[in-house]
């Protein structure tokens, strides 16, 4: 459904929640470019929000009070799914507070396809059967690992800049990262054009990479030498606790087991256009790689 603005011209309302994260920020860059779209761009700290175009909501999922404000009279909702054992609750009642016709996009991930009813591995499926039991027109996406991993100080930045190394628990498996901008284009067309609800999304990049491989060309991005270092799982999760924790742990345990490694052509199928490779990333973002801020 299309609303009327103050001007009388037709617009599509759309939140983006985590609208300053990885996935959230380029979606609402490239969603306020279009012609009769209107976005808010859900934070826990709205006055953080400062995206030309973008209209700043309060949207946290500890205050499920403020929801009401944040999804009244929208036609779309990018769903940016929070890492918490009460996920499937948070969605689902935040879903069934949106208008019944709301396309919903999900930001799911490779662990929503894995079958699984026990903790921690039916945690991401049953996020997805919310959304699916919804009644509204869906769609779900599930990536692979973010190329931005490398670029974020809470993930590797900070080991790769000052450390030269990779830690990173992929035994021998092979990933096929993801540059964030393309969910994020795929993300745009579930929103707010037609022939994709009912459609699960398996979203990789162009080329499965080796961890050493992936720190080869980290090393020429950066100008020194990086080295990948293999862990074991329980080095990887040690500092994490509880739910974080636990499944962390299942994540690593199915990168090991090559369930990050499938290479898929959707992102250019629904775009129209080639997903970025690992080095066309580092290039771009090779300012970032050199400075840590530390
Ligand atoms: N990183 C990966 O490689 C990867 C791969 C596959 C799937 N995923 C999935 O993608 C999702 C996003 O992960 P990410 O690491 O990329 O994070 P991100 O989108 O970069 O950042 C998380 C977002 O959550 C928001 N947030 C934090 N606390 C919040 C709260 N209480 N209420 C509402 N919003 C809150 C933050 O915005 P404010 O601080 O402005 O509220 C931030 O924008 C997760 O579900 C993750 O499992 C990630």
């Amino acid at each position: 459904m299309r609303h009327a603005n103050s001007t009388g011209t037709d617009v599509t309302r759309v939140l983006v929640t985590g609208v300053r994260g990885k996935t959230g920020l380029p979606l609402a860059t490239s969603l306020v470019a279009r012609q009769g779209v209107e976005v808010r761009g859900g934070s826990s700290d709205p006055s953080t929000v400062d995206i030309a175009g973008v209209h700043p909501v309060a949207f946290s999922w500890d205050e499920p009070a403020g929801w009401a404000a944040a999804t009244d009279g929208i036609d779309a909702v990018y769903v940016v799914r929070p890492d918490r054992a009460d996920a499937p609750e948070l969605v689902g009642a935040l879903v069934a507070g949106t208008p019944p016709s709301t396309r919903v996009v999900l930001l799911s991930d490779k662990d929503g396809g894995h079958p699984g009813s026990d903790y921690p591995a039916g945690w991401a499926p049953s996020v997805e059967r919310v959304v699916r039991g919804s009644g509204r027109p869906w769609t779900i996406l599930r990536p692979g690992w973010f190329m931005q991993v490398f670029t974020d100080p809470r993930f590797y930045a900070h080991q790769i800049a000052d450390a030269g190394e990779l830690p990173f628990p992929s035994g021998d498996a092979a990933l096929a990262w993801i540059d964030a901008c393309d969910i994020a284009a795929v993300a745009e067309r579930a929103l707010v054009e037609d022939g994709h609800a009912g459609r699960t999304y398996q979203l990789s990049g162009p080329e499965s990479l080796s961890l050493p491989r992936t720190a080869e060309l980290l090393s020429a991005a950066v100008g020194h030498p990086v080295i990948h270092r293999d862990l074991t799982i329980d080095e990887a999760v040690a500092g994490t606790e509880g739910f974080e924790r636990d499944l962390n742990r299942l994540t690593f345990e199915r990168v090991r087991a090559g369930g990050f490694a499938e290479v898929t052509d959707t992102v250019a199928q629904v775009t129209g256009t080639a997903p970025k490779s690992l080095r066309d990333f580092l290039s771009a973002n090779a300012q970032a790689l050199r400075r840590t801020g530390r």
